[in-house]
């Protein structure tokens, strides 16, 4: 019989030992985290899906290549080297490194945007949209509309959509618009990947009008996979050369190496532009460090090249990619509602049919990864009201469509036996789903609450 799945392509080198505890011991582990997953230590935690950032496995070439760290203060080898993968791979002149993608996102912000512009975006994300803000610009969501709806089965539901971006250009005017900010793929959707035809006519309308395209590269390498199996023409073409081709239509972009080039720590922006990249270069000594370190040491930079080389081969991205599909089938057969389609690098599932009777207000999506805790001792995040923050202007709650748990498969790391286990426990809390009730929050901090968001439980 055919495997529903493809092996591991690689064995298991190093391993290490994951907690094993007791329902009483995570509920008052949870309890004492406030409710809220971010707070939980990660030796309480059996299996940790909180995030796909800078949890990989690294290779032993990666390992190997820590050695050859050259931790001199400037000009060091290992950032030749980056530069020089950067430049073949994703076809940029000048690369800036930063201790992670928010450092890349702050650098671009500072320097392109004044007050009273406009950014828009393929659906936002919490630190981006943290950082436009936070440089005097108002973020608008140019997205499709499907990818609010998470049931719709598109296969780039990630896409522009250009009357969106058009109407902006028309209402606001070119001169107000420093740059389209185009993530590939969508994390907040669900992953949802971008076509290259949609890259191609953003980069064109853009043109036309003299508005840069900012890539947030972040997960381009789960774009390329499904552009890769999804998109007429590229069923040949290698992931490298669709992510050659992606980048053509950017003028640069920001990076969480944390993500798609396979390291715990590490990111970069990249442009084509001299005068860009020489205030780019300037800025990064006051907030990361040497333009040839951007906060790195030199060890992490040679695990960034070397993560790039390995992020390119299908064998990797397919089976990576293959483990979101698996786990999101699991709980689909089981009646659980989940983003579809499943994304490149998590599953999603739907907090607000999960728990129809627990009021957006009350926060179902951060009940939900309260209670999975609970239940299997799986670690999840909330993607919903709390994630989404209060409008600027009002104060008002944003109350996105999406009322998400994110069930996020970091790389290299779990098998499909951690899956199972996953997927058990989401079934048999299901099961129970009447149990569950909402949450009051109790501490909010003024940016990013939900890394730090207290909540109570409210009887259900
Ligand atoms: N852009 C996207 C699409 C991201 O998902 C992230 C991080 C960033 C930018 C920022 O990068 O963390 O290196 O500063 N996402 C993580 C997550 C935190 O869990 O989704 P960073």
């Amino acid at each position: 019989m055919q495997t529903a799945y493809p092996a591991e392509p690689y064995k298991i080198k190093v391993v290490e030992p994951i907690a094993v505890t007791t329902r009483a011991e995570r509920e008052r582990f949870i309890a004492d985290a406030g409710h809220n997953t971010f707070l939980l230590r990660s030796d309480q935690c059996t299996i940790d899906l909180l995030t796909d950032s800078g949890t990989t496995a690294m290779s032993d070439r990666q390992w190997a290549g820590m050695m050859l760290g050259d931790e001199a203060y400037a000009g060091s080898r290992n950032f030749l080297h980056l530069q020089q993968v950067v430049r073949d791979y994703y076809g940029f002149r000048h690369i800036v490194p930063t201790h992670q993608g928010r450092g890349a996102e702050n650098l671009l912000s500072m320097i392109l945007i004044r007050p009273g512009d406009f950014v828009p975006g393929n659906m936002y994300f919490t630190t981006t949209r943290a950082h436009q803000e936070r440089n005097g610009a108002t973020f608008v969501d140019i997205i499709v509309d499907e990818a609010h709806d998470s049931q719709v089965e598109l296969p780039f539901k990630g896409n522009v959509d250009l009357a969106k971006l058009e109407r902006l250009i028309d209402e606001v005017g070119p001169s107000r618009i420093p740059y389209v900010c185009l993530a590939v793929t969508v994390n907040l959707a669900g992953g949802q990947p971008v076509s290259m035809e949609n890259m191609r006519s953003v980069a064109m309308l853009c043109r036309r009008h003299g508005i840069r395209v900012m890539y947030d590269a972040t997960r381009c390498i789960e774009n390329a996979y499904f552009i890769k199996t999804r998109e007429a023409g590229y069923e040949d073409v290698s992931i490298a050369d669709i992510l050659k081709e992606m980048m053509s239509y950017a003028d640069g972009c920001t990076m969480s190496g944390k993500k798609d080039c396979l390291v715990n720590i590490g990111g970069f922006l990249c442009m084509n532009d001299d005068e860009l990249y020489q205030k780019a270069s300037e800025l990064v000594v006051l907030f990361e460090g040497m333009p040839s370190y951007g906060g790195l040491a030199g060890r992490d930079m040679e695990a960034m090249a070397r993560g790039i080389i390995e992020s390119v081969d299908y064998a990797y991205i397919h089976h990576r990619v293959s483990q979101c599909r698996y786990l999101a089938d699991r709980l689909a057969a089981a009646g659980i509602p989940v983003v579809r389609p499943t994304g490149g690098h998590a599953v999603f599932i739907d907090a607000g049919a999960f728990l129809p009777h627990v009021p957006q207000d009350l926060f179902p999506a951060q009940a939900l990864a309260a209670a999975l805790f609970v239940e299997g001792g799986v670690r999840a995040m909330e993607r919903g009201i709390v994630s989404a923050g209060r409008n600027r202007d009002t104060g008002d709650h944003h109350r996105p469509k999406l009322e998400l748990v994110r069930l996020t498969i970091p790389r290299r790391v779990y098998t499909y036996a951690h899956l199972d286990a996953v997927a058990d426990a989401c079934i048999r809390l299901h099961e129970r789903r009447d149990e569950i009730g909402g949450l009051e929050m109790v501490y909010e901090p003024k940016v990013l609450r939900f890394f730090t968001a207290r909540f109570r439980p409210l009887a259900a």
